[in-house]
């Protein structure tokens, strides 16, 4: 077990051998790892994960393509699934849930992809790895690679948020501003990866990341005792974890622990960056590269996603939908929800609030459903976007004399 079968194109279907450094499939899609799921379904049940199963997503090891003695972990997974109760009140969803992603090493959810990539890299022999990142798929990459003691190479937007910045630098890595945005970070990386001997891992450009993004999906279904949610709110900018999720409950429906019903997937995205809504509306199978994209939830701009027409087949076949939120609506619903229940989360994860209040309002999602809210980070990695809502006052000219605080 914790060994797959093999990697296969989301495409063409071409197969090739596990365990070996592959990048895309030769038509250029992303590869995705197989195993063989009766003989895991032979050897494991579900209730092994018992009260002694490990608190990390290696829990789910043998659906995990390294063994856990392999794994480069910071305890990353396993995170709270919280019911919203005041704030499902005021939305008129009683039924309502926040899976807590903040909570993870470097306090996003990029950390469970990132684990997997980084333990399989060092199994095979990489030395130094390269990303293009919105910023915290940098940070986790950052810190895995510090801990694997591999190296990083890692190129941002130059407006990315101080948190990821100064987060990379903290763990060592070697970081490039860019004057442009992660479409542009990536052409970097793809021009001087081989001259470097960097191995790329690009979201979808490397078939691990996504393994241990699916972990959230195998969460959701046990937190909630193998029946899954009516509807699934996901931040969508790359779509790692919407595809990743939708992988997982394939995976769980073969190994028999859940039925045939799938949640609604619904991926939110910026009003400032939308291209899956887009195409979601116009009825394409992909989507084209959003022009000018700007954003306060840095993770949702991404202007085109290599993965886009995994996540519109697995958002339609869902019976789903797709949704862009304005940037002061998702700054609203961050600090509604951090008022009514103490969380404060990623405006990524407020896009998915605020898009629940307009889905329940227009229809779309009904009162008793279960919905689950998927916040991918924590509010406290966008200080300068909540600075905007909470300006501080100047300290004055007299308070400053001498360098001395003095009562008021
Ligand atoms: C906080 C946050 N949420 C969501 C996303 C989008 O992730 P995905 O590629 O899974 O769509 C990112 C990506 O950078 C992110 O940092
Ligand atoms: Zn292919």
């Amino acid at each position: 077990m914790g060994t797959p079968s093999e990697l296969a194109c989301s495409r063409c279907h071409k197969v090739f051998p596990a365990n070996r450094l592959l990048n895309l499939c030769e038509c250029g899609a992303p590869l995705l790892v197989r195993y063989d799921v009766a003989a895991i379904r032979a050897a494991w049940a579900n209730s092994d994960l018992n009260a002694s199963a490990e608190s990390s997503m290696w829990r789910y090891a043998p659906v995990l393509p390294a063994e856990r003695s392999e794994a480069v972990t910071l305890g990353e997974g396993w995170t709270p699934l919280l019911e919203v109760k005041a704030l499902g009140r005021d939305l008129g969803a009683p039924d309502l849930w926040l899976k807590d992603e903040g909570r993870n090493p470097t306090d996003s959810f990029k950390a469970r992809g990132l684990a997997c990539a980084v333990t399989m890299a060092k199994k095979l022999g990489v030395k130094k790895l390269a990303i293009p990142s919105a910023g915290n798929a940098a940070s986790a990459l950052a810190a895995y690679a510090a801990a694997a003691g591999l190296e990083a190479h890692i190129f941002m937007p130059n407006d990315v948020p101080q948190s990821n910045f100064i987060e990379c630098r903290a763990f060592g890595a070697h970081v490039t501003l860019v004057n442009g945005l992660i479409s542009d970070c990536a052409r970097i990386v793809s021009e001087r990866k081989a001259q470097e001997g960097w191995f790329e891992v690009s979201t979808l450009k490397e078939p691990y990341r996504i393994e241990g993004k699916k972990t959230m999906g195998y969460e959701v279904a046990e937190q909630f005792a193998w029946r899954l949610p009516d509807a699934i709110l996901y931040p969508c900018g790359g779509g790692v974890g919407l595809i990743g999720m939708w992988k997982a409950f394939a995976e769980l429906e073969e190994l028999g622990w859940i039925s045939s019903a799938r949640p609604k997937m619904i991926a939110v995205q910026a009003a400032g960056c939308d291209p899956i809504v887009r195409a979601f509306e116009q009825g394409a199978p992909a989507s084209e590269f959003f022009q000018n994209a700007h954003t306060v939830a840095s993770g949702l701009r991404v202007p085109k996603a290599l993965g886009d027409f995994l996540v519109l087949e697995a958002v339609r076949a869902s019976g789903g939908t797709a949704i862009s939120i304005s940037d002061e609506e998702m700054l609203d619903a961050t600090l509604l929800l951090a008022r009514r229940e103490g969380i404060f989360v990623a405006p990524e994860g407020g896009a998915c609030i605020a898009a629940v209040t307009r889905l329940l309002q227009n229809g779309f999602l009904k009162s008793g459903e279960r919905i689950v809210i998927y916040n991918t980070g924590s509010g406290l990695k966008y200080l300068e976007a909540f600075a905007t809502r909470f300006p501080r006052q100047q300290v004055s000219e007299q308070d400053k004399l001498g360098g001395l605080i003095t009562p008021r």
